[in-house]
Formats: structure tokens, C-alpha cells, sequence
């Protein structure tokens, strides 16, 4: 933005900023009249808890055990999971489910414990029911993973949603991952954790909590075994975390606890026991395989808000090229919208946009849109027009619409979880990209409303279709971005059929893995929040969403050039790499900070564009087992406890292990490795895990080491694909997955299996099919040699 668009934005930002103020106070009003009157009054309660056994009745998968005043049915599913819901609740209706629940195993079944209790033994899990309603999740091996007291409600005297708490205790040296995308972590911290969607208002930084994606999803890691547990209930709620703590060997280990109340909603869970894989395997099962990412996703993303033109869009693409830094995308925010309306372009700043996406194209760049899902309430708005012919809106108790307010002013909302409403929606992207865009943002989706006092949503009385059940915003809330995110999955799919849709959504629920991926929302500019970056990406992946990314250089304010380059330098191995800024936040382009900085930076990039065949094979790993591309670092080894504990470093798939630098002043730090061999990438040293070594991390990197044995497929100098093998440690035999896709359509290539082994004083790499093993047909070079 030139100084005088600037001083032109400034001055709209500010003239629009009363009537703005005023439309929030008027909003929050709205928003607290619409409740008072539209909500159910909290009265008198009363408490339950399940009561005595009283009988069973078998089923396929388990049974119904059922108590004096409760039932509880449990299913083990053919994927090795346990489903189990009390008062009737099935595993459907559900949001979080791809398709159909996965049918019962029909070697599980219920038979009698001790005490009057009962079990359902399994291959993966045993679930034990005691006579009052506390269930036990036990390995095969008899190991208490988890313990469930017996749940309690209370229940509204004069009907209406019942609030329920669930107490459990784990393992006194488990840890507690997942919740979503948390700030802190990814281990999470004891205290409070909120499950309410919510736009901070303000950017944010550890300790900031709740933030736009919470899911009611813990993995729990403990020596005996890992586990993940779902409630599937999309109703406001708190889980209260605590550590357990070990007596030392002398018999008082205090247990873990975790304490989940919610305010309304089945209470049904899922939880899933096996190796962290194994969890997330099944998890993918269960909720749907990660969404594939088209190739040039995987590249360079630069965005800003406010480049305010298309003169300024040109000049930044200019400046990548002129530089001869890789860019795969440019992203246009709000600001490319007519007076910041969805599905608009202002003509006068952006007078031909078409014709400029086909000449970004034709340079290897795509044009990604944002699109926010409020629609401004103006007759003569096209999209509020045809919204309200197809009745798509929210309404609010009384049968008024209901109306928030965002960039655009006074807005409505579409209701996503009415199927009509979604096909509606997704149709729209047809003008997307009609105007040339290749992949789409999606943002203020918790969805937020600006208000003056109160939360910033949606009224909680605001009425949904849920599916044709109908409800309300408390159930509805924490699903709205995950049904806009299907909204513009299955319209893009329809509309351009070809290609694989490219879907971030800042707001998302479990199961959005399905439709595309996440970024971290406006972190802030400052050291915390470039840890905060990292922790979102690996808590996220452990909820089963692998495509993420932060804001590159914090979404507010000016990093330092030191600062800004080890964000650049993290992002480069994150799957969503994209610097991005605010309006009001200085420079993010590489070559503002400095020419050293210019230069390092130029490395990352190019390193990137180099591991793009990587990346690929990371992303169809993803879709097809569930594991994320970006890994805590005791992913293979989950009972080793140090690394368990170990935040500032993770793994890139199975190959590489990257140490970004998160603190200032450094050029070096210490990296705890995993057990094995492994090498600095740069330097070639190796080092023997399991060990904390030192390692050098000057500013024009950060370190990234490749586990020894291990088959990288690269982007070679001609474009072409090439392995990069790194030298197995004598007497061991390494190898890897290679799936060679280059393209954004449908294709299904196939996966390649190599190994790497010594044959006397030279590695060898042979391609193992079903007919033996061949020579690779790709170039290959083995790295590692020079150490013994
Ligand atoms: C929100 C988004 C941010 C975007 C801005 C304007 O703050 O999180 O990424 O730039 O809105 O659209």
C-alpha cells in the first residue's frame, strides 16, 4: 500500500469506525434481548446419576447395560474403536462421522465381571462396567488406561437440556493432548479448557484460551498405552485438567484427571486405544480422511490484509520474481471485496481480476479468496437477496432474522446446517472462480459478531435446522464453520470437478480434516507467538487435522528482522506456509527486513520448493492413515517420557526431525532425539539417539536433522523428482514411501516402497514391488556417508 491508499484507509477505518461502534452496541443489545426472551430460564434442577445395575441386553458389538435410572450402550466398531452413550444416545446423529457409523464387531461382547459389573473384551480394548456405572478402559493387557466415575446430570425440573458432568482418571504419568487448536502445548496445562468456538477479539498469545477451533478430543499418552477420547457433543462445555503426579515408587501415585461438564448435549464418547497411529488411524476412519491438498497449496503462500489494489498485488509478485524467490499464491482479503461484502470485488481497485489471476497462473501463482460467511443485510446485495428467495438465514425465536454485525456492517448469517442452505452456499463459489481464484479462506466463522458488550456470536436462542431436527445456537455454535467448511468443499466439488478443492476455515469442529485445513488465526507478533504457532499445528494433528499453519511473522505490529526470519524459518516445514498481516501491521514481504535477512530467507524458500515431493507424500500419507505431516517428537516412542514433555521441536513425517529456533539471541540449542541415527542436513554430523545434543542454528537456519536410513523424495534441480537417502547406520536397513504427485487433479498415483542397505562400502536403494526389487527409475543421492 503506497502512503497515500494508506492515509485513504485510515481515513475510511475511521469515519466508518462510529457508525460501527454504534451498530455493535446496538448488536450486543439485540443479542441480549434475543436470549432473555428466546432462552430457556434456568430453574429448579434435579441431580442423577445412573443408580444401580439392573440387567443387560446383548447386542452386536456389546450391549445396553441398564441401571436403575440411566442405560448405557456400548458398540465396539469393526475399526477397533468402543463407542458407548448413556440414556439412549447412538453414535448418529453426528457431525464429527463421515458417512455411516462403522458397523459393530461381532466378536465383542458383553459378558459378566466380578461384582456385578460387566465387560466387553475386544481386540484393542477392554471395557469394564461396574454395578453403579463406572467404566474402565483397559489394554488387552489388563492396564487401566482411563477410569469414568458414573456420569451425573441435572436435569431442568420443567424439562429442557440437561447439564451433565463426567469425571475420569488416567494414568499418573499421562499427558494430556488435544482440545483442538490451543495456544499453550501442545501439552495441555492443568486448569480450565473452554469448548466454545471463539475470536479472541484481540490477537493472541499462550495462555489465551478458548480460541476458533475447540473439539471435545483428548489424546491421552501414557507408558502403559495411548488413547483418544471423543465426546461427541457440540454443546458449550469446560474440561478441567489436572497431571497426576508419582509417588516415587512408593505405592502413592496420585491419578490424572480430567473433568468435562457441558451444558446440554448427549453424553456419548468414543475412545480409541493403540499406539498414537493406530489412533489416528482409526480416527480417520471414524471422521473422515484429511482432505488432499492440490501441489501448489503446498507451496509459498504470501497474504495480507489491505494490499488495497491490484497495482499493489502486481508489485508484490514482482518483487518475488525479480528476487527470484519461489511463490506459489497470493491471498486477497476484505479488502478486495465491494465495501467489504462476500462474493463481491470492488471494480475500482481490482478493475480486472480475472485477467489478473490468468497472469499469476500462467507464473505458477493462484489467487486464494477469502470468504466470510456473514451477508450484509441490504436489499439490492445480491447474495442477501437470493439468500432470503431460498429462506437461508438465521432466525431468531420470534421468527425474526438474526442480525450481527462484521466488516460489512449490519449482517445475516446462513444457516450451514441445512442442507439446502449448503448447496445454496456452495454455489456461490461459482463467482469465485469465475473471477480466477483457486482456493479459498474462509474466516469469522465462529461464528463472530462484532458486539459492544457480551459475547461476540450469535444469539444462543438463535434457531438452527440442524439437519431438519431443529435446535438451537448452543448446540449449533461449535459445528457452524465445519458445515460452511462442507458447504464450499461439496460446491467446489461440483463446480470444478477436476481439481481438488483448497479449503482453510479459521473456525472448525471435528471432523473438518474433511473438507481442508486451518491456520492459526491472528497470532500475535511477538516471541510467545511463535510458539504459540507451533503448538496449534501439533495439537491440531493430533486431533486429526494435518493441514495447518501460522500467520508468518505474527498477524499484528513488526516483528524485528531476527524474529521474523525464524518464523519464516519454522513455516517453511509447516504444511500451511503463509505469511500474513493486518492492516495496520508494518512489512512481511522478505525482502523488508535487510539483505541477510532477504538471503536466509531466500534459503527457506528455496529448501521448500525443494521438499515439495516430500510434502506431497506427507499430505496422501495423511489422507490415507490419518498420521499428521507435522509430529510430536515421541510420535514413534510415545512411553519414552522425556520426549513426551519435549514442545520446542517435532517431526516431519518419518524422515526429519526440525529444531526451529524460538527464542532470540540464538545460534545454537539443544534438540532431545528419538532413539536412532541422525544427521544434521546440513552439516552431514550425525548424532546417536536416544541423547539431548547441542546443535548449531545460526540465523540462516534452524536445525533440521534426517533420521539415518531415510528415503526424502526432493525436487531436483531440473523440476524433476530425486530421492535423497541418508546412509542407514552399518548393519541396519532404512527405507521410505514415496507418493510422486505433481498435480492438483484426482489422479491416484501409486505409493512406492523403497529400502536402503549396505551392500559392502556402498548403499544401496532398490524400489520393492510385487515383483521384487528394482533399480529406483528416479535419480538418487545418499547423503551420510562421511560418518561411521
Ligand atoms: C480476521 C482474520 C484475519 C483477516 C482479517 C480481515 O482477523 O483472522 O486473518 O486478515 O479478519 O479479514
Amino acid at each position: 500500500m503506497n502512503g497515500r491508499d494508506l492515509v485513504r484507509s485510515v481515513k475510511v477505518v475511521g469515519s466508518v469506525g462510529a457508525a460501527q461502534r454504534l451498530r455493535t452496541v446496538r448488536a450486543a443489545w439485540r443479542r441480549r434481548r434475543a436470549d432473555a426472551s428466546g432462552l430457556p430460564r434456568r430453574g429448579a434442577e434435579r441431580a442423577r446419576v445412573p443408580g444401580p445395575v439392573q440387567d443387560v441386553k446383548p447386542e452386536p458389538g456389546g450391549g445396553v447395560v441398564r441401571f436403575t435410572r440411566s442405560e448405557l450402550r456400548i458398540v465396539v466398531t469393526v475399526n477397533g474403536a468402543v463407542f458407548w452413550g448413556w440414556d439412549g444416545a447412538d453414535p448418529e446423529p453426528s457431525y464429527a462421522l463421515a458417512g455411516r457409523c462403522p458397523e459393530p464387531d461381532p466378536r465383542a461382547v458383553l459378558e459378566p465381571d466380578k461384582d456385578g459389573g460387566w465387560r466387553v473384551v475386544s481386540e484393542r480394548a477392554t471395557v469394564v462396567v461396574s454395578r453403579h456405572g463406572a467404566i474402565e478402559v483397559q489394554t488387552p493387557g489388563g492396564v487401566v488406561l482411563r477410569r469414568d466415575l458414573p456420569p451425573r446430570w441435572w436435569e431442568p425440573v420443567d424439562g429442557g437440556a440437561a447439564r451433565w458432568l463426567q469425571r475420569s482418571e488416567v494414568a499418573a504419568d499421562a499427558r494430556f493432548f488435544g482440545l483442538g487448536g490451543r495456544a499453550a502445548g501442545p501439552r495441555l496445562r492443568n486448569g480450565s479448557h473452554r469448548l466454545w468456538n471463539t475470536d479472541p477479539r484481540h490477537t493472541f498469545a499462550p495462555g489465551d484460551d478458548p480460541l476458533y477451533i475447540t473439539m471435545p478430543v483428548q489424546m491421552v499418552v501414557s507408558d502403559a498405552a495411548t488413547h483418544l477420547v471423543f465426546h461427541d457433543t457440540s454443546w458449550d462445555g469446560t474440561v478441567q485438567l489436572r497431571e497426576g503426579e508419582e509417588g516415587a515408587g512408593s505405592g502413592h501415585d496420585r491419578a490424572g484427571t480430567s473433568e468435562l461438564r457441558m451444558d446440554g448435549g448427549p453424553l456419548r464418547c468414543w475412545v480409541i486405544v493403540g499406539t498414537p497411529a493406530r489412533v489416528l488411524h482409526a480416527w480417520a476412519s471414524l471422521t473422515g480422511a484429511p482432505a488432499l491438498p492440490p501441489a501448489w497449496a503446498l507451496g509459498h503462500h504470501h497474504a495480507r490484509w489491505g494490499f488495497g489494489s491490484e497495482e499493489e498485488v502486481r508489485r508484490i509478485v514482482a518483487g518475488y520474481q525479480e528476487r527470484g524467490l519461489p511463490l506459489d499464491a497470493i491471498h486477497l482479503d476484505i479488502d478486495h471485496y465491494d465495501a467489504h461484502q462476500v462474493f463481491t470485488v470492488d471494480r475500482e481497485r481490482f478493475p480486472k481480476l480475472s485477467v489478473l489471476a490468468e497472469e499469476l497462473r500462467r507464473d505458477g501463482i493462484r489467487l486464494v479468496s477469502i470468504v466470510d460467511p456473514a451477508v450484509k443485510a441490504e436489499p439490492g446485495n445480491a447474495v442477501y437477496d437470493s439468500g432470503l428467495v431460498e429462506d437461508a438465514f438465521v432466525w431468531d425465536s420470534a421468527g425474526r432474522l438474526v442480525r450481527g454485525v462484521v466488516w460489512p456492517g449490519e449482517s445475516v448469517y446462513p444457516d450451514f446446517t441445512h442442507a439446502r442452505v449448503r448447496r445454496w452456499w456452495g454455489g456461490l463459489y461459482e463467482e469465485r472462480l469465475a473471477q480466477g481464484f483457486s482456493g479459498f479462506w474462509h474466516d469469522m466463522n465462529e461464528p463472530t459478531s462484532f458486539t459492544a458488550f457480551g459475547e461476540n456470536t450469535l444469539p444462543r436462542s438463535a434457531r438452527h435446522s440442524l439437519e431438519g431436527r431443529g435446535g438451537d445456537h448452543r448446540e449449533a455454535h461449535n459445528v457452524y464453520a465445519l458445515c460452511m467448511a462442507r458447504a464450499g468443499y461439496e460446491g467446489l466439488s461440483e463446480l470444478a470437478p477436476q481439481e481438488r478443492p483448497f479449503l482453510f476455515s479459521r473456525s472448525g469442529w471435528a471432523g473438518m480434516q474433511r473438507y481442508g485445513g486451518t491456520w492459526s488465526g491472528d497470532v500475535a507478533t511477538g516471541w510467545p507467538g511463535l510458539r504459540a504457532s507451533l503448538s496449534l499445528v501439533l495439537g491440531l494433528g493430533l486431533c486429526g487435522v494435518p493441514y495447518s499453519g501460522p500467520d508468518v511473522g505474527g498477524f499484528d505490529g513488526s516483528p524485528s528482522p531476527e524474529l521474523y526470519l525464524r518464523w519464516f524459518q519454522l513455516g517453511a516445514y509447516l504444511p500451511l506456509f503463509r505469511t500474513h498481516a493486518s492492516l495496520r501491521a508494518g512489512r512481511r514481504e522478505p525482502w523488508e527486513f535487510g539483505d541477510a535477512v532477504l538471503e536466509h530467507a531466500r534459503v527457506a524458500l528455496v529448501e521448500r520448493r525443494r521438499l515439495l515431493p516430500y510434502f506431497l507424500t506427507l499430505a496422501h500419507l495423511a489422507r490415507r492413515t490419518g498420521s499428521p505431516y507435522v509430529r510430536p517428537l515421541w510420535w514413534g516412542a510415545p512411553e519414552d517420557r522425556t520426549l513426551r514433555d519435549c514442545e520446542d521441536a517435532f517431526l516431519l513425517g518419518d524422515c526429519l526431525l526440525v529444531a526451529p529456533v524460538l527464542d532470540p539471541g540464538a545460534d545454537r540449542r539443544a534438540v532431545q532425539l528419538p532413539r536412532g541415527r541422525w544427521y544434521d542436513t546440513v552439516t552431514e554430523e550425525a548424532y546417536e539417539g536416544p541423547a539431548q545434543v547441542l546443535v548449531e542454528a545460526p540465523l540462516g537456519r534452524i536445525a533440521v536433522l534426517a533420521r539415518a536410513g531415510s528415503v526424502v523424495p526432493v525436487r531436483g534441480d531440473d523440476g524433476g523428482l530425486e530421492l535423497e537417502v541418508w546412509a542407514p547406520a552399518r548393519g541396519r536397513i532404512g527405507g521410505g514411501l514415496v507418493v510422486p504427485d505433481g498435480g492438483d487433479g484426482w489422479d491416484e498415483p501409486e505409493i512406492e516402497r523403497y529400502v536402503a542397505y549396505w551392500e559392502g562400502q556402498r548403499v544401496v536403494v532398490r524400489r520393492e514391488g510385487d515383483d521384487g526389487s528394482v533399480e529406483p527409475s528416479y535419480p538418487v543421492r545418499v547423503r551420510g556417508l562421511g560418518t561411521r
